[in-house]
């Protein structure tokens, strides 16, 4: 048994399960996410072996060779996205009480085949056995996240379904997608169009080290980058809520918009003008101007079209590095603060993302911000993803907050994963081996039994900086993202490295069928 992340449980019994073209796939509900979740598996059989399979919610006369999908939702034993696998020599089945829980039996399915299950090649003469096996199995933290900046560097449509594709082999089951930042804007906003007309685009600099990149010059064109229309972001969403797959928009305010501010100056402090820059920005000085109320109209004009696109109840606003020099220039800033009894910056900043709190929640939403919105207040109801260190974190959850854990010495994946002088260009004076990943476990241990059920889980985080490429995004998450799925899913109850490291020589068989650029284990 090579499967990734391990099951909770398993039993091996003598005997295989032969898939042949013959085999019927029998739900018990042929409609809805249970159906979409057969044709999906069916998909994957038809692309690697050449046989359609049929798909019934009527056993005819069949009695052998079926794989059912029994979805029972009075039967709550297995939670949320718990299922359990049998596999015997006859007939295979997947059981859970919701149709997530019957996807990653799914998933758990496909890597019990050989791994040519993978491939889209059609293969003649295999033989596509599985093992006999009782799997029982459940995550341990409800939050599985992997992140990605499409910002620093721009990905078409195409390559974030195949990176949703591989959350989906890992069984995680948060994508947080980092749309707006200082070097791009990459979301269609209908009432907002110079968004994407100005801040998708940069001057190219590429080849030139990213701290060390000339602001954009006057003359040059901006004409590297790109965006995702609101059709795309639709089809993205839809793609991934069939595999189970959240998707958590990030809009990044006060700070990380100087790419917004190219478009519109009008919401900073100084007025501008901007460009979008092309490289490393710091510190990160022009943001928005939290004194000039119409700087809340527009923010508030944005979410609401990005909370209609996004069904999920989360939005990341982001809230990190915001530099406060210019609100303690800012005579409207300087207003404010006096208008509404605040301190000092600090407290501002904390206005700002309570006032942005109180509108998502206003329509139904959960507000997500990185741990720096803890500075000056916390408004009540927000989730924190705390990232330098655990600090944040511990401190959220003492507040009662929920937290979601993603420090950058375990969960940085723009980390260099070996020796800086034999890898390719990576975060500057950085170091995440593997192990290290998988070694890691998101709940802190001081914390009271009341304190850790506010720890959702765990993420990985993908900063674009020194990944121009798709490419170079899959050789910095795999494997050490099959490592975090491993940390966050499984229990952890006798983690062994070794053992997992035996699993990923087979699951690196696996990213080879899918034409992953992983990076080779040592
Ligand atoms: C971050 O890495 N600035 C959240
Ligand atoms: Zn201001």
């Amino acid at each position: 048994m090579n499967i990734i992340p391990k099951p909770k449980s398993t039993q091996e019994y003598k005997g295989e399960f032969l898939l042949n073209s013959t085999t019927r796939i029998i739900v018990n509900l042929k409609e809805g996410p249970l159906l979409e979740t057969a044709e999906y598996f069916a998909e994957r059989v038809k692309l690697a072996t050449g046989y359609e399979l049929w798909i019934s919610d009527n056993t005819f006369d069949h009695k052998e060779n079926i794989i059912f999908f029994n979805l029972d939702d009075e039967n709550t034993k297995f939670g949320k996205e718990g299922y359990s696998l049998e596999v015997r020599p006859t007939n295979i089945t997947i059981r859970a009480n919701t149709s997530s829980g019957i996807f990653y039996g799914v998933q758990s399915l496909l890597q019990l085949f050989p791994v040519q299950i993978y491939g889209n090649h059609a293969n003649a003469g295999m033989k596509w056995s599985v093992p006999s096996v009782q799997i029982e199995d459940a995550p341990k933290y409800p939050w599985r996240g992997m992140h990605l900046d499409v910002c620093r560097h721009f990905y078409p449509k195409e390559f974030i379904k195949k990176y949703i594709d591989l959350l989906a082999l890992h069984k995680m089951n948060v994508f947080h997608w980092h749309l707006t930042e200082d070097q791009g804007w990459r979301i269609e906003i209908m009432n907002y169009p110079q968004l994407t007309e100005i801040g998708a685009w940069r001057v190219d600099r590429s080849g030139i080290i990213w701290n060390e990149r000339k602001i954009q010059q006057p003359g040059e064109t901006a004409d590297y980058g790109g965006f995702y229309t609101q059709q795309d972001i639709l089809e993205i969403v839809d793609y991934a809520a069939k595999r189970c797959i959240l998707v958590v928009p990030e809009i990044e305010l006060p700070g990380h918009a100087l790419a917004a501010l190219a478009a519109y100056p009008e919401y900073s402090c100084t007025g501008g003008p901007f460009d979008v820059a092309t490289g490393g920005y710091w510190p990160i000085v022009d943001v928005f101007c939290p004194g000039n109320e119409n700087t809340f109209t527009f923010l508030e004009g944005i979410l609401d079209e990005v909370m209609t696109l996004f069904p999920g109840e989360y939005i990341h606003i982001g809230g990190d590095e915001v530099n406060k020099a210019n609100w303690g220039k800012c005579p409207k800033c300087q207003q404010r603060i006096i208008a509404e009894g605040l301190n000092d910056e600090n407290e501002l900043q904390s206005y700002f993302i309570k006032r942005i709190e109180k509108f998502v929640s206003s329509k139904g939403k959960k507000l997500i911000g990185w741990d720096e919105i803890l500075e000056g207040g916390i408004p009540p109801e927000a989730t924190i993803m705390s990232w330098r260190g655990i600090g944040g974190g511990i401190e959220a959850a003492k507040q009662n907050h929920d937290v979601i854990m993603s420090p950058t010495d375990y969960c940085y994946f723009d980390y260099y994963q070996g020796t800086p002088s034999s890898e390719p260009d990576a975060f500057p004076d950085s170091l995440l081996l593997l192990e290290k990943v998988y070694e890691y476990n998101p709940t802190p241990p001081d914390l009271t039994p009341a304190e850790k059920a506010h720890i959702l889980g765990g993420q990985g985080n993908v900063w674009t900086e020194y990944m121009p490429t798709s490419d170079q995004v899959e050789y910095m998450v795999l494997p050490r993202m099959s490592a975090l799925a491993e940390a966050v899913w499984s229990s952890g109850a006798e983690k062994d490295f070794h053992e997992f490291y035996e699993r990923l020589n087979v699951h690196c068989r696996r990213l080879d069928e899918l034409k992953v650029n992983y990076r080779p284990t040592d």
